[in-house]
């Protein structure tokens, strides 16, 4: 590994991106940039930098020049919430850490600096890493050691990572259970703007806390973000500090009174904030999809269209209509079958069962074999799903280990959701029983995928022995369990869902092929929660489902030609009773899901792009090959909008120096709500520069509400 010596200043730059990190003395480094790509820059550029970016002191405020580091400090003048929070039996709860070392190395192709720092008074050690992924993400970690000879209570380590004045508005995402990751704005105030996850997992939960220039956009603006790749409790915040009016993006670990005691010796490492600048909302999302498609564990093969039985068939498992199904699934082109929950011992609904893993064989007197054996006969795979970290008190297994469930530790258990609790697996035996349990599933029967579920949130989760909080170790012994069976079973590929989309961040998706996006199948409700969704994650890990055409969550009814059009741009899979559907709309699905087999090595390969607004009845998503030379849109009327028909559309991602040929994929007829009175291009071949499709525009076939169409462009 080659490495350096560091200089006092640092200067990275990767697709597009600069960074430069000063570091004054021993004192922490601090970020002077992290934004738009500076150029070259020699030692003297950077020395006239650090020395012109003094910070101008107001009146009334301390004698010394504050200053905003990494893990910023009180010791260094910093009122907003410090980096580290903690005490040693209530004193040092105020660090001054002091670099001891420093090195620059390649990790991976990443460009990586690390900072060794100490605080002798507190008896402290610190390590900072930041580093530039060849993607422009950026990425940073601290882990603080006790090297002391009393217990350290640590409270939190959070990283910041500063942003520029003009950064004046904030986007994050909240929701609920069916509606996932909603856009939600703000000014960038002077104070604290804080986002906390206390339920280890949320529908709620944003994925990205950004900054941008005001009104910025998908194609427009600058915008800076931050993600906490964190299963557990995390908290993100936007903070804008007086006296000197800085202001930062910081995320990390949420921990619980009393979570992280860290006795002589101990150490505790953040989770990775994951941070993307871009000019656009696009262009961050697409640091982050092509940093995770960079992975050598990113999925590469074609994803294939699955059928989960979960709407068709909800908890009754009878094998003759299970088998019905898989016969129709295959028949439209499904490659793997998914039998969801509702097969293991007990589980005749979802008061019971949970934990006990093994075949129910009052249902399944023969096992699972005849529908396996019938499933591969008709060329598909098999997947199953499991929900571990969870246990229903009236299981075997809490009958036998009610001290395995997590709890607040006054003999109390939390409050029940969905008639469940938390199954400790931080408890070397609860881990080891649910381990064994699975792998035992996972050796006997062939299976290729593994829905893994989490189904309620984690309250006041204690470990009944200790009654000291265990979200912190809840989600390691989590992570631990996925690595064990991942390396146990190198073949199946891995979904995380908590009841949808509840748990969509990078410690678990760095574990998982596929996200379950939302329990909303509905069409519409799915073009709002996949913006969201793909602004971290790239299609091919969003699972998208063709429901039936009666939504269950909203009771909305769609099209087949809607659901598909939908569906088509993520991990499409079926999940929808097909006993049940007549033979036209039999030999329609088969269309959407041999349309999807054609575009997938498009659209799980290219760069996901999304239309500014004409206004808010018009969605267009598109993903466009990174050559530039093909394309396909989807245009969505989401609503009847005020400017009807919608007008001219400026095409984003494409190359303007190329001609692309612009047809309609589907349908192939446009059905609006009236005649058009002209020829629209979508009538006749039509071929149009690149540079008049981005700049001038392209006018959009007039639709009805709930409508989409798929355009194509290829050059
Ligand atoms: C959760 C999931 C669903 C389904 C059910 C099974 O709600 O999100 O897709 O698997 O559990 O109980």
């Amino acid at each position: 590994m080659p490495e350096t010596t560091l200089t006092s200043v640092e200067y990275l730059r990767s697709d597009g991106v600069s960074v430069v990190v000063e570091r004054r003395g021993d004192e922490l480094p601090c970020i002077l940039h992290w934004g738009r790509d500076l150029g070259e820059l020699d030692e003297r550029d950077l020395a006239s930098f650090t020395a012109a970016n003094r910070t101008v002191l107001g009146s009334d405020t301390l004698d010394e020049e504050p200053r905003v580091s990494l893990l910023p400090e009180a010791s260094r003048g910093w009122f907003g919430r410090p980096g580290l929070r903690g005490h040693r039996g209530g004193r040092f709860f105020s660090p001054r850490f002091r670099v001891t070392g420093a090195r620059r190395t390649d990790e991976a192709g990443s460009d990586r600096l690390t900072w060794l720092a100490h605080d002798e008074a507190a008896e402290l050690e610190l390590q900072l890493t930041l580093e530039l992924a060849p993607s422009g993400l950026l990425r940073a970690q601290a882990r603080v050691t006790n090297v002391g000879s009393s217990p350290f209570s640590l409270e939190a380590l959070e990283i910041a990572l500063p942003v520029p004045v003009d950064a004046g508005e904030i986007l994050e995402h909240t929701g609920r259970h069916l509606l996932e990751r909603q856009e939600q704005r703000s000014a960038f105030q002077p104070g604290t703007h804080l986002r906390e996850s206390r339920r280890a997992r949320g529908h709620d939960a944003t994925m990205l806390l950004a900054a941008g220039t005001p009104g910025f956009s998908a194609r427009a603006g600058e915008v800076w973000g931050v993600h906490v790749g964190w299963s557990g409790n995390t908290s993100v915040a936007a903070e804008r500090v007086q006296p000197t009016g800085a202001r930062v993006l910081t995320g990390g670990e949420l921990l619980l009174a009393g979570e992280c005691a860290l006795s002589p010796g101990d150490a505790y490492s953040s989770p990775w904030l994951s941070a993307a600048h871009g000019d656009g909302t696009d262009a961050l999302s697409a640091r982050f999809h092509d940093f995770l498609r960079a992975r050598p564990e990113h999925p590469r093969s074609p994803r294939m269209v699955l059928c989960n039985v979960w709407e068709a068939v909800y908890f009754d498992h009878d094998l003759p209509r299970l088998l019905e199904l898989a016969e129709r699934a295959a028949a439209v082109g499904v490659e793997c079958f998914v039998l969801d929950d509702g097969w293991f011992a007990g589980r005749r609904d979802s008061t019971a069962g949970l934990g006990d893993w093994s075949v129910d064989r009052a249902v399944w007197p023969d096992g699972l074999w005849p529908l396996v054996e019938r499933v591969h006969q008709l060329g598909m795979d098999f997947g199953l799903w499991f929900e571990p970290e969870m246990v229903n008190p009236d299981s075997e297994l809490a009958r036998e280990h009610p001290e395995w469930m997590l709890q607040p530790g006054d003999g109390r258990l939390p409050a029940s959701s969905r008639s469940q609790q938390v199954l400790n697996l931080a408890d070397a035996g609860a881990f080891a029983h649910v381990l064994e349990a699975m792998d035992a599933l996972l050796t006997e029967y062939p299976v290729a995928h593994v829905k893994w579920d989490h189904n309620r949130d984690l309250a006041e989760a204690g470990d009944a022995a200790t009654g000291r909080a265990s979200v912190h170790a809840q989600t390691v012994a989590a992570y631990r369990l996925l690595d064990e069976l991942r390396a146990r079973h190198p073949t199946v590929e891995f979904e995380s869902c908590a009841g949808g989309g509840g748990r969509a961040d990078l410690g678990v998706m760095g574990r998982a092929e596929r996200l379950w996006a939302s329990d909303t199948i509905d069409a519409l409700e799915r073009v709002g929660i996949e913006a969201g969704t793909t602004m971290l994650l790239p299609p091919e890990m969003i699972g998208s489902h063709i429901g039936a055409a009666r939504s269950h969550t909203t009771s909305r009814t769609h099209d087949l030609a809607f659901r598909g059009a939908q569906a088509v741009f993520g991990h499409l899979g079926i999940e929808w009773d097909l006993t049940k559907i007549s033979d036209a709309e039999t030999r329609e699905l088969a269309e959407w899901v041999a349309l999807y087999k054609r575009w997938r090595p498009l659209l799980h390969s290219g760069r996901v792009v999304h239309g500014d607004p004409i206004d808010d009845a018009v969605a267009i998503r598109g993903v466009v090959a990174h050559d530039r030379t093909e394309a396909l849109f989807a245009v969505t009327q989401l609503r009847a909008g005020l400017s009807y028909p919608p007008g001219r559309f400026r095409i984003p991602g494409l190359d303007e120096r190329r001609r692309y040929r612009v047809s309609l994929v589907y349908p192939a007829n446009v059905v609006g709500p009236h005649k058009s009175n002209v020829e629209g291009w979508w009538q006749r071949e039509t071929t149009l520069a690149g540079s008049i499709l981005t700049t001038a525009g392209l006018h959009l076939p007039p639709q009805h509400p709930e409508h989409t169409v798929l355009v194509s462009l290829a050059s």
